[in-house]
């Protein structure tokens, strides 16, 4: 189980004491999952000092601002995460849409980074990574990839990006800018989003090479851990904040989250064993993979294909939900265009404050809204009801992507009339097809499915593989959790950083 980050202890002596040489000599003091969970956790010294660092640079400091609780402006931590709340005139449903802000995140303005960590500090405590002579391979779609150039780089080691070619410019810009040397640490795989096992092929021909450390999200349960316990718990202050602000509303009926490494899509699991949440797995239409074991492009950037995750929990997910990518790049132009955001304003009533918030929401994020109206009407809820969802990165992520989208869909010119036609179509038509309520069948269906990848392709025991269809498989992978932070104590007494 080694390839897959779940090590209880130290494999390689001689390899820790390289990464405690590296960690005393930069300064870098881990933070435990438990502090990231819960930032009041962390030091007093530590938030204090982190007043004078800039969220936007590798500074070792940095790593403590890797949770859900930053300001926006970013220079200190609150008490609950910034969301958003979709009213009625915007989704057409009476039940409320709850939106986790990821943008409030360092360095990456995208929850990515969290995955990032969880996939790093498990190896660098017990050993299987050194971050002086080693180079650290983050195989992504782009976000999870600069994640980890920026973890890498506040090691000073060389962080690999591997992402698609098709993939925003913007993320290609922020690589150029942090690589240690983008000239050999970007790799851009043919393809676009669809093409994961393209990613695979690269992530195993690099492999070879000795000294190259692959922390693969897709498979590594250090994804899942931390977003099960941060992000799952940075939703239930969100809920407890809401609850206060309305004490009318119940418990929130869904979670829906599309499926990338399915890293996010574990929040879901503490979701219901709290609230009873069901869970919405999302996808494109355009490669319905979960839904209908379909194929093809698509330009949801971020959500993952032709593939189903090793750490996604299938049996655990009630609900898959296909979004077109049509639907998304329209909205994201119709959010963040002026033309787009006077209709808003003018003719559907919204304030200008929500309007201009909604830039806080790529396209991804978009996705994961239209699947949560869907579940919400499927389920017929109602104005006590609330359905939580995320955004992983921001508009801020896309502006070439919003031209690609005016070129394509506009005919190069998006005005007030097309503002109209897209609120039609793609917010108030939102209607309950592509969606499938999972029964057994369906479930295992689903999880059958990653045999191919898994077993055939990347060689993975069978044993193993199916150990994952028990529940207790998932719940027992949470004492790693008190094992790390343990270790990550006794790694820093030995940095004594
Ligand atoms: C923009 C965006 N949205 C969604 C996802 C999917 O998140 P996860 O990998 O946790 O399933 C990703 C993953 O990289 C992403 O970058």
């Amino acid at each position: 189980m080694s390839k897959l980050g779940l090590e209880d202890k130290v494999v390689d002596q001689k390899t820790l004491d390289k990464s405690v040489e590296r960690f005393k000599e930069r300064k870098i003091r881990l933070p435990k999952f438990e502090e990231l969970k819960d930032p009041k956790k962390i030091p007093a010294e530590i938030r204090e000092e982190l007043k004078n660092v800039d969220p936007n640079e590798p500074h070792p400091l940095n790593l403590f601002r890797i949770n859900w609780f930053n300001k926006t402006g970013k220079r200190e931590f609150q008490e609950v995460p910034e969301y958003l709340v979709l009213p009625k005139e915007l989704t057409g449903i009476d039940a409320k849409v709850v939106v986790m802000l990821g943008a409030h995140f360092p360095m990456v303005a995208c929850h990515k980074v969290l995955a990032a960590y969880g996939c790093l500090a498990p190896r660098v405590i017990t050993g299987q990574f050194d971050p002086i002579s080693d180079r650290a391979i983050w195989p992504s779609t782009g976000n999870y990839c600069r994640g980890g150039v920026a973890v890498s780089r506040i090691m000073a080691s060389h962080g690999v990006a591997i992402l698609p070619e098709e993939m925003s410019q913007e993320r290609f810009d922020w690589l150029n800018n942090w690589c240690l040397d983008p000239k050999e640490d970007i790799y851009a795989t043919p393809g676009c989003e669809s093409n994961v096992k393209e990613i695979y092929d690269k992530c195993n021909e690099l492999d070879k090479t000795p000294g190259n450390i692959i922390f693969n999200q897709f498979c590594e349960f250090g994804n899942t851990l931390i977003h099960y316990l941060c992000t799952g718990s940075a939703f239930e202050k969100v809920v407890d904040d809401l609850k206060k602000k309305m004490p009318h509303l119940k418990d929130p009926k869904f979670f829906s989250s599309a499926t990338g490494s399915a890293g996010t899509l574990s929040a879901g699991d503490y979701l219901k064993e709290r609230y009873g949440t069901k869970i919405v797995a999302v996808e494109a239409l355009e490669c319905p993979t979960l839904l209908y074991n379909g194929f093809g492009g698509h330009n949801i950037q971020g959500i993952g294909d032709k593939h189903v995750p090793y750490v996604h929990n299938v049996m655990n997910t009630d609900f898959v939900a296909a979004v077109s990518d049509a639907s998304t790049d329209s909205l994201i132009t119709l959010f963040n265009t002026p033309e787009g955001r006077d209709y808003l304003v003018e003719k559907k009533g919204l304030s200008r404050e929500l309007v201009e918030s909604l830039s806080w929401l790529g396209i991804s994020s978009i996705c994961n809204i239209l699947a949560g109206v869907k579940a919400a009407k499927y389920a017929n809820l109602g104005e006590d009801d609330v359905v939580l969802t995320v955004a992983t990165d921001s508009a801020a992520m896309y502006k070439t992507e919003v031209e690609k989208a005016i070129a394509k869909y506009f005919g190069g010119k998006f005005d007030q009339f097309k503002a109209a036609e897209v609120f039609g179509q793609h917010l108030k038509a939102v209607t309950v097809d592509h969606l499938e309520e999972l029964t057994q069948t369906g479930k295992d269906r689903i999880f059958n499915l990653g045999y191919y990848t898994w077993v055939e392709q990347q060689g993975v025991e069978l044993a193993d593989f199916n150990a994952r269809k028990d529940p207790e498989f998932w719940t027992n992978l949470r004492k790693f959790i008190p094992v790390w932070d343990k270790m990550i104590d006794q790694f820093n007494e030995m940095t004594g950083v």
